[in-house]
């Protein structure tokens, strides 16, 4: 069965940006995303730059991957930052507690985290530890970072082989302080939180960003009590500079929580229940907005959403506190959805990051120890998007679209479009969530004149299609015919599709 659907783009009326770093990541000392993920060590045989394994690094820069948050998560409320640096044979062996109880070398510290950084070319987010770690701590790390001239930290830094300070943006406070980072109240962890940041100091040129730790899901009222740390309703004085942006958390499951259900096997309900609760970051984050709205009317906080993405059951005779999950196209369009989402909140989000780049939750790769790597559905989402990074938002009206599906009590919109412009170029995504009803969509591109269009699609036989060692391109980007005659374009989406239209604009 087929359906169809009308969709007005403006393409001469910009919105809000759309920030690069609402296509951040984010990698945490779990499972196999580090360690086997990341990081193989000097002495391995696969092809690897001072440890780090590049093919992996390759495959990212492919999708101009703009920032990594690291060390965790959780991982980052036990980390003690000097564990991990000096000579490696040196570093004491310690233990992740939250993950598995398994040792933990300290191979993979600052000094490897900025390297990757740099052979990536995206932004350092070092999320300090709140939960067991000291202000003095969280303080000299930053000095280690980023200060110029003379201090302890800085002569240490020095005497690990850096001369010259880093530049580091963003600094998170801690992590999910309302659970594995202190089991805190929102009014203690607000009051933590404008006292550590009060220490991380911006040291020379360097300007950090600093991100409290925010709600799960939609805790409103965490987000409040943050925002009357730094600012209160009615005042007139100057706000509390101490943080400059809050967090929050938001994982996608099909309903039974996360890490319940599997992966790949799935039923048609179960698709379209994943599909709603992914929708749903949109009542989320208006929520949090409305929030912050009220006391940050100018929008100079801003809203981050570092936790993000599908969590399952861990894949069969894999370490279940390893989080290790296959990444099916229904993945893909959960990752296109948030996009859609993300780009319509463009005005007060300004970074996400999907948990997590490497062997972890949603990622975008897949390793095994032997050299072999694959690109996962949801990979290919962020390079079909890479477009929107830092472009322009502009308005689309589904003015008529495909039947809702009935969800439970639930109505689901399944025809989900975002766009944008750049450069004298517009990037359209267009995701069909429906299980088996095709769309002919009507694209009028209403204050532009178009010269070319080239269009990508990204679908399978079944939602269930995923990517492995051996068949590495079972869901891959295709070329996807559509016409484009004075303006309006015609393309019909396939069943559980994404697709992207690249325009150049006159
Ligand atoms: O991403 C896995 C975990 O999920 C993170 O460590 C934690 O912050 C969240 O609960």
């Amino acid at each position: 069965p087929a359906s169809s659907a009308h969709v007005v783009v403006d393409l001469d009326v910009s919105g809000p940006t759309i920030s690069k770093h609402l296509y951040g990541h984010f990698a945490e000392h779990l499972g196999r995303c580090i360690y086997g993920g990341f990081w193989v060590g000097e002495d391995s045989a696969i092809p690897n730059e001072g440890g780090l394994r590049l093919d992996v690094v390759e495959a990212l820069r492919a999708l101009d991957i703009p920032n990594l948050r690291w060390p965790g998560g959780c991982f980052a409320d036990t980390y003690h930052w000097r564990d991990g640096i000096g000579p490696r044979q040196d570093r004491p062996i310690t233990v992740n507690s939250n993950w598995g109880g398994v040792e933990e070398n300290n191979h993979f510290g600052t000094h490897e985290f900025m390297a990757l950084c740099e052979l990536l070319g995206a932004e350092p987010y070092v999320n300090g530890n709140v939960g067991s770690g000291t202000v003095q701590e969280m303080s000299e790390w930053v000095e280690y970072l980023t200060r110029d001239g003379g201090s302890p930290a800085v002569r240490l830094r020095k005497a690990n082989g850096r001369d010259a300070p880093w530049k580091v943006r963003f600094w998170g406070i801690g992590n999910e302080a309302w659970g594995c980072g202190g089991h805190m109240r929102a009014e203690t962890y607000a009051d933590l939180a404008a006292r550590y940041a009060t220490f991380c100091r911006d040291h020379d040129g360097n300007r950090l960003h600093r991100i409290a730790a925010g709600a799960a899901d939609d805790d409103l009222r965490w987000t409040e009590a943050l925002m009357k740390t730094v600012n209160c309703l009615g005042c007139t004085s100057t706000p509390r500079d101490v943080f400059q942006a809050i967090s929050f958390h938001y994982y996608t499951h099909d309903g039974d929580g996360i890490a319940t259900s599997p992966a790949v096997e799935f039923t048609d309900e179960q698709h379209y229940r994943t599909m709603l609760k992914a929708a749903d970051i949109d009542r989320v984050i208006a929520g949090h907005s409305a929030v912050m709205d009220a006391y940050d009317p100018l929008r100079r906080i801003g809203l981050v959403c570092d936790e993000w993405g599908t969590w399952w059951r861990a894949e069969p005779g894999t370490n279940k506190a390893f989080l290790h999950q296959q990444n099916t196209l229904r993945d893909a369009l959960v990752a296109s959805l948030h996009f859609d989402i993300f780009h319509k909140h463009a005005a007060r989000l300004r970074m996400a990051n999907i948990a997590q780049t490497v062997n972890v939750l949603q990622a975008m790769i897949l390793t095994d120890d032997d050299g072999g790597l694959v690109l996962t559905p949801t990979y290919h989402v962020f390079e079909m998007n890479k477009g929107h990074q830092d472009a322009a938002s502009v308005p689309v009206h589904v003015i008529d679209g495909p039947a809702a599906v009935t969800v439970g009590d639930d109505e689901l919109d399944v025809l989900s479009v975002s766009a944008s412009t750049k450069d004298g170029t517009a990037l359209v995504s267009m995701s069909n969530l429906a299980l088996d009803t095709g769309t002919t969509v009507r694209l009028d591109l209403r204050g532009r004149e178009i010269t070319a269009a080239r269009a990508r699609i990204l679908t399978a036989d079944k939602p269930h299609a995923h990517n492995t060692m051996r068949a590495g391109d079972a869901v891959a980007p295709a070329e996807f015919p559509v016409e484009l005659e004075s303006g309006r374009l015609t393309a019909v989406l396939p069943p559980h599709s994404f697709a992207t239209v690249a325009l150049d604009l006159a």
